[in-house]
């Protein structure tokens, strides 16, 4: 399997997905998920050309070669995250906290107060990441996956978008101080 080049993360783009984007994204759920947690790359192109609830981005060093994604759907009252990866070579270097840190403003964006996510209970790493990120343990649906493991229902709620977006700005401050990146945002 093709490993990802270093990540040096001086200058990194978060943008959307694009349909030309599923086979790279495809490679990297595998890796990130194994070949029994992750979604196929037909799952990606539907969520892409069909929902229209749905808003994916992608994370890259390089154009073209995205390290890390997330899907979101835009429901009532609340962005729901439906999917976080990144490759595993890229892991550990804050790409995750990025990737989440869209889906706070995307909920920004859409004027909706929360942002909401199930997660497998034994998925620590991924708990760890959102934790810090604000959210906090709701609920649980048991024997959710198909292996039967629950999940955990997470949600980080803001009701007053002005403190959310104050919020968002220091956890974007504390990231480039951390891991020194240049994040440009393109499109929306
Ligand atoms: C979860 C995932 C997206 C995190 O991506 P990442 O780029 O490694 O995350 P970051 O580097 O931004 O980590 C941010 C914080 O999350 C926490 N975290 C991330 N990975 C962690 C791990 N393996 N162990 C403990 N804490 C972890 C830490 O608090 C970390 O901050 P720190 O590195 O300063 O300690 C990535 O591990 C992944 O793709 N996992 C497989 C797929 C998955 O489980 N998706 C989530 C489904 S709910």
């Amino acid at each position: 399997m093709a490993r990802t080049a270093p990540v040096n993360m001086r200058s990194l783009v978060l943008r959307a997905m694009a349909v030309r984007d599923v086979p790279a994204v495809g490679r990297i759920d595998l890796r990130a998920f194994g070949s029994d947690g992750g979604w196929p790359e037909s799952a990606f192109q539907a969520e892409l050309r069909e929902n229209r609830l749905a808003r994916y981005f992608v994370v890259e060093e390089s154009p073209g070669s995205p390290l890390g994604y997330i899907g979101c759907w835009v429901i009532a009252d609340a962005v729901h995250i439906v999917t976080i990866g990144v490759d595993p070579d890229a892991q550990r270097r804050g790409l995750g906290a990025l990737l989440v840190m869209r889906a706070l403003e995307l909920a920004l964006e859409a004027g909706v107060p929360g942002v909401t996510l199930e997660c497998r209970a034994s998925n620590v790493s991924a708990q760890a990441l959102y934790g810090k990120h604000g959210f906090q343990i709701v609920g649980r649906h048991r024997r959710y996956y198909a292996d039967k493991e629950d999940a955990l229902i997470m949600t980080r709620i803001d009701d007053d978008p002005a403190a959310a977006r104050t919020r968002l700005q220091g956890q974007r401050h504390r990231h480039h101080r951390a891991y020194g990146a240049q994040v440009t945002q393109v499109g929306g």
